[in-house]
Order: C-alpha cells, then structure tokens, then sequence
C-alpha cells in the first residue's frame, strides 16, 4: 500500500486554506464552492473519493480529517450566505433558469372600439344596417345638402380643418365636422324606406378639454319611410339607451336646433356621481330631430309622402358614461395602464 495520498502535513496546509481563504462577495461564495467542494474537482472531493484505497489501519484517521475539512468548509459557506444573501445569479449574469417564462402582452379592443361595437349590436337589433361615408367631406354633403345656411357658424374656418379652403360660397374641401353629410350619400344613392346607421371619425378645430377633442366620433341615425314619426325617434332612443345602460337609466329630451331637423332636441344622460352637490348632472350624448323637409327636397326625395328622423351620437361620450371616465383626452393617450383595464 502506498503512503496515504495526502500525508498530514498536507491536510494541515489545506485545513489553514479553508480556514483562511476570502469570503467576502457572492463571487468569491461562489469560487469557494467549486475549489472545495465540487462533484468533479473540488479539493476535498477528491479527497473523500480517495478514502476507500488508503491502506485499513490509517483509513480511519484519514477518513475523520477529510470528513473535518468538509464540515470546516460547509460551516464557513453557511456562514458566508447568512451574510451575503443567496447569490444572485441576475448580478452575476447567469440566467435563472428557474424563473417562471414570460407571457406574450395580448392587446385588447380600445374601449372606443368596444362601445362603436356594442352601439352597433344594438341597432342591428332594431333592424338597421351600417353605412359609412368618406372623412374628406365637400361643402355640399357637410353643409350645403343639410340646409346650413351660407353664413353659418359652423363653416368658419375656426372651427374646420380645410384641405382646401372655400374659394367662394359652397366651395371647399375639408375633413368632415359631423357624420351627418353621409346622410345626404345615403338618401343620393338609395330610395326611402331607408334605416342606417353610421359610424365613424369627425374632426373639430376646437379647444382641447376634458370634454372635447379634435377629433372624436360619432354614431349617425337615419331613418326614412312613409309615416315615420317623433314618437318612433323617442322609442327608439329610449329602447337603445335602457340596452346601453340598463333599465334605470335616466334620459331626457331637451328642444335644440340643428339647420336639417326641425324640430330638433338633445337627449341628456343622468351621469351618477356622488361627490356632486345634486348626487349627478346631465350629461349631453346626441342630437337629433326629423329631417328637414328641404333636406329631403335637396337629394330629390318627395317630402309630402316621406318622413324620416336622425340623430348622431358621440361614441366617446357613450363610452365614458360606460365605464366612468371623466376625461375625453385618456382615451387618446394610448396609455397602456389606461387601457390594459378594458382587456
Ligand atoms: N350632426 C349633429 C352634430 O354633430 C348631430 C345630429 C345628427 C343632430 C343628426 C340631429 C340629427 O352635432
């Protein structure tokens, strides 16, 4: 039998190593680790392996030295975790491989979406269908067609973004200021009975606020036939907002002016909040009225037999009573913490 492999004075030298080697940063945790104790090449490892060929009569003294240096080196890392912490693999550029993976962000519809959607399911459910029109509107289908006076306010070049700015009475190209003019694109291309409904985007050179943007969108209503009347509008409007909001809903109906409805009114939505002094207040989501008679002459629908009624709604105004919001502008931001709540 050879010599034992690691005579004593060796074993001494390693025992001082142990004792004495830095323990100061996870780095040098983790070193110490491998050069004492690894399964392939930690020093006392090789050790422990080594006991079984040392000749019987020394084995037991060897084997009780080893096993100290062992327990030496497990106390000194335990010791070195309690004050260091665990090592932090993220610090020393390891991937952990087990943190649970990431999910895929999924999107979800823009709560604009989610309310022009849920509108639209519920005139589909009263028998209308969808119309659209273009966002670039000329003077006639924006204004001229819908009985607006030459001079009216509402083609100020304050309040409407122009592609091409009048050039004379009726002329002019600019974006739409209303879903209203596709109205006239309707009754130009198809006769009466006619029953549709029309979303889209409209734009409005207005001061931003918290109840106004530059940009919104509406939800227009249009129906004409033979003996439609006022009380048919009200209905309907009652039927779609005890949908939209459910059955204690409070609406009202408010006499207003639009130059292509006469008559004409707003409808109002009670808007709960208990902060205010009343408990609420009203909160305007649409116009509406019958069609003018002298629209329906302008796009060469007889008015003596047909009547119609309209109304044009803003969707964003529907989906802030939906969901709470008090602020128009949030639904522009595209605020991902604003809107992952409508996922
Ligand atoms: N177009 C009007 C507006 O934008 C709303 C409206 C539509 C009023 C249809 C009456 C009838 O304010």
């Amino acid at each position: 039998m050879p010599d034992p492999i690691a005579p004593k004075d060796q074993l001494d030298l390693l025992a001082q190593e142990i004792q004495s080697d830095p323990l100061e940063t996870a780095a040098d945790l983790d070193a110490y680790r491998i050069r004492y104790l690894s399964r392939k090449q930690g020093r006392i490892t090789e050790l422990l392996k080594q006991i079984p060929a040392v000749d019987p009569s020394d084995r037991k003294a060897f084997g009780a030295a080893v096993n100290g240096l062992k327990s030496l080196a497990e106390e000194r890392i335990a010791e070195a975790e309690a004050r260091i912490g665990p090592v932090d693999d993220a610090a020393s550029g390891a991937p952990d491989l087990t943190l649970p993976g990431r999910r895929p962000v999924r999107g979800s519809l823009h709560p604009i979406t989610q309310a022009r959607r849920e509108i639209e399911r519920v005139f589909a459910g009263f028998g209308f269908t969808i119309a659209e029109g273009p966002e670039i509107e000329d003077d006639w289908h924006n204004f001229t067609a819908l009985n607006f006076p030459p001079d009216h306010p509402a083609r100020d070049m304050q309040d409407t973004f122009f592609v091409e700015p009048p050039s004379g009475p009726g002329t002019g190209i600019f974006l739409r200021t209303h879903t209203s003019p596709v109205q006239i694109r309707v009754m130009e291309g198809t006769p009466p009975p006619i029953r549709v409904i029309i979303p889209g985007r409209v734009y409005r050179n207005e001061a931003i606020s918290y109840k106004s943007f530059c940009l919104f969108h509406q939800m227009e209503g249009l129906v004409v036939a033979e003996g439609v009347s006022m009380a048919e509008l009200k209905q309907v409007l009652h039927a779609f907002a005890v949908e939209m909001f459910g059955t204690d809903v409070r609406m009202r109906f408010r006499p207003s002016f639009f130059p292509f409805t006469e008559p004409s009114a707003e409808v109002d939505i009670w808007w709960k909040d208990e902060r205010l002094p009343d408990g609420g207040r009203w909160l305007e989501i649409l116009g509406c009225g019958m069609v003018d008679p002298a629209v329906l002459e302008a796009v060469g629908i007889d008015s003596e037999r047909y009547t119609g009624y309209a109304f044009g709604m803003g969707i964003e105004r529907i989906a802030m009573l939906r969901h709470g919001i008090t602020d128009i502008r949030v639904l522009y931001e595209n605020d991902a913490r604003f809107l992952e709540q409508f996922a």
